[in-house]
């Protein structure tokens, strides 16, 4: 028997594979209780660089859910304290930075990442390729303007006005930050790609709160590079761009930032999407998490719309449109796996 291919990498490609693949944004996690067993009394960023615990958890959702990708478990602040970046994810909170970046001089606490500063990540990726047999790993980086977000505010901030002020400011140490944030985030891709993830994707999750023209000459540039680095270690490695709010800058973060699949936040109806990212991109996404919470009729027909709406893109993956908040019941992320596997989508209905 030839080995069936992947309908997750179809969909990238953009086939329409039998069944329209999915696998949720943090889909290993908080909502599952045997994610909290193993994570009992070891912080976050600890346990990332346990290649056990990376393994373990990783496959979770996998075995649960049947979902057809997995997703690395690690962060996207990893590759920053990897190199040297003093900082820590507080529970409820996220990302807090010990000392904020600010001036031309915090750069030199800034220094390149390669292979040595992550030694966890090449060695939990090879395992998991080998445990994880026909269903794709996927790597994963934040974008660095994200990252920049989390550097400059020093934790999560809901207007980003420090990191706005920098970007405005001071053009140059703007520039400068981007390209070696960019540095990290392309050599961590590239190190995930290195030891067999299958494709990866770059978490823009706060590019949404710019200007469209401050996106496209400030920022598009630097994930267009760590988009470059990745397709340049594996040409043939889906590369999925995501980011939250993302409705008036939909155009420009596929072919114009590299990659070949869109993630799609829940603001912009899938069938509208399409239009703006263009007639060559697959797309992922996008059911709002908080419908989770909702009664199963309401979850079911939403899932069918999207699906529907799906149909008429270069390929579909199946998601959320942001990540599985921590009170989502797991049963139903299990049943809308079912849903969207036992569903032909047909876009004329
Ligand atoms: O998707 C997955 O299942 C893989 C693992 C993953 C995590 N973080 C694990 C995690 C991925 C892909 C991420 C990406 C990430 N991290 C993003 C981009 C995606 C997005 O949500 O927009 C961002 C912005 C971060 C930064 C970050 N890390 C935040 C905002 C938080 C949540 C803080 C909180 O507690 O509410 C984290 C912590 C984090 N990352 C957890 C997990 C499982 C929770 C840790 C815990 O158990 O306390």
């Amino acid at each position: 028997m030839t080995p069936q291919p992947s309908p997750f990498l179809a969909a990238c490609r953009g086939s329409r594979p039998e069944r329209t693949p999915v696998w949720f944004m943090r889909q290993a996690g908080r909502s599952l209780p045997e994610y909290r067993r193993a994570r009992e009394g070891i912080s976050m960023l600890e346990s990332c660089r346990r290649p056990e615990l990376v393994t373990q958890i990783t496959l979770q959702p996998v075995h649960r859910y049947g979902v057809d990708a997995a997703i690395l478990y690690s962060d996207i602040v990893l590759p920053l304290q990897a190199v040297g970046i003093d900082l820590d994810i507080v529970p409820g909170v996220g990302p807090v930075i010990a000392e904020p970046f600010r001036t031309r001089g915090d750069l030199d606490r800034l220094p390149e990442l390669d292979a040595a500063h992550v030694p966890f990540i090449t060695q939990a990726v090879t395992d998991l390729v080998a445990l994880l047999g026909d269903v794709p790993l996927i790597g994963f980086a934040g974008a660095p303007f994200t990252l920049a977000s989390y550097l400059v505010e020093g934790g999560p901030s809901r207007d980003l006005t420090r990191t706005k002020a920098l970007l405005h400011g001071d053009p140059g140490l703007w520039k400068s930050l981007l390209d070696r944030l960019s540095q990290i985030s392309g050599e961590y891709l590239r190190v995930q790609l290195a030891a067999g993830a299958s494709a990866v994707q770059l978490f823009d999750s706060w590019a949404g709160t710019l200007e469209p023209v401050d996106y496209r000459d400030r920022v598009l540039p630097a994930s267009a590079a760590v988009l470059a680095r990745a397709a340049a270690e594996r040409p043939d490695a889906p590369r999925i761009h995501f980011g939250v709010g993302t409705g008036e800058l939909l155009g420009s973060m596929g072919r114009p930032a590299g990659a070949s699949v869109v993630g799609v936040d829940f603001r912009v109806p899938l069938d509208e999407a399409v239009r703006r990212i263009g007639p060559d991109t697959a797309v992922q996404g996008n059911l709002d998490p908080a419908v989770l919470l909702a009664p199963w009729p309401v979850v079911r027909e939403r899932v069918l719309r999207i699906l529907r709406q799906g149909a008429g893109a270069h390929g579909h993956v199946f998601n959320l449109g942001h990540g599985v908040p921590p009170g989502a019941d797991p049963q139903v992320l299990k049943k809308i796996v079912d849903l969207v596997h036992d569903t032909v989508p047909d876009a004329r209905e």
